[in-house]
């Protein structure tokens, strides 16, 4: 039987600005199941960066409900959230986010320092079996820019995968790779999404959004049916 993950109800968000109140997510209804992978789609400036930052708890809903984990989220204190956020998810973005002065090895270690539950002894052993799973454990010594752009998006995603997330939020993931990078990334966030990890991936790629077994259009800030 599914499980639901994610269920935001009657979800809106508006920001205020010199110019007053702009609405930009409006009235959101959506369940996600455990184990879904979901595309979301929409033109640039429709609200899908706004609402995966809601639901990856980076930001707060202006009204509305979210339930994640059956842990009703509007009610959580700082600490709780941070402690909800750092189990169950891991981020990618468009432009990998990594610390160009740490080795690829060190940036995936980073989640780590973090999270008290994990000795600092096996912090190597972690992030080595999370680069090993992207295929990028003889890179584990080079910098990020010694490496191509779908190399690092891989080491961000081995970063994304060591607290093992139960969820995994793209923001535009292959938004800055060629067409041969993008489609291994592709396969690389499916096969992911195969072994059990809930994944949401914003995109404009249709192939990537092709392949997901959902898609959801969002336009000005509303879900299409
Ligand atoms: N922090 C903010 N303050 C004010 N307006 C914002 C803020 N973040 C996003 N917006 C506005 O909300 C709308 C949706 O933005 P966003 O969610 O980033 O869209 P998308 O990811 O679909 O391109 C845009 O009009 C954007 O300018
Ligand atoms: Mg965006």
């Amino acid at each position: 039987m599914s499980e639901v993950l994610i269920s935001l109800s009657n979800l809106s968000k508006s920001f205020t600005s010199g110019a007053g109140a702009v609405n930009v997510l409006n009235n959101i209804n959506l369940d996600i199941d455990r184990g879904q992978c979901v595309a979301l789609v929409g033109q640039s400036g429709s609200g899908k960066s706004t609402l995966l930052s809601i639901i990856g708890l980076l930001d707060n809903a202006s009204s509305g409900h979210y339930t994640l984990c059956d842990t009703s989220v509007t009610t959580l204190s700082h600490y709780q959230l941070s402690i909800l956020r750092n189990k169950n998810i891991g981020w990618i973005f468009q432009n990998f986010n990594l610390v160009s002065e740490l080795t690829v090895l060190k940036n995936v270690e980073l989640p780590m320092r973090y999270n008290s539950d994990v000795k600092k002894a096996d912090y190597e052993a972690i992030a080595m079996k999370q680069l090993c799973l992207v295929g990028l454990q003889d890179k584990a010594n080079s910098y990020p820019d010694q490496l191509s752009g779908g190399q690092q998006q891989r080491v961000a995603i081995a970063r994304a995968l060591v607290g093992e997330p139960d969820m995994l939020l793209c923001d535009e993931p292959t938004g800055n790779l060629d067409s041969k990078n993008s489609e291994q990334i592709t396969d690389l966030l499916l096969e992911l999404n195969q072994r059990g990890t809930t994944v949401l991936i914003v995109t404009h790629d249709n192939e990537l959004a092709k392949r997901c077994q959902r898609i959801i259009h969002i336009i000005d800030g509303e879900i299409t049916p």
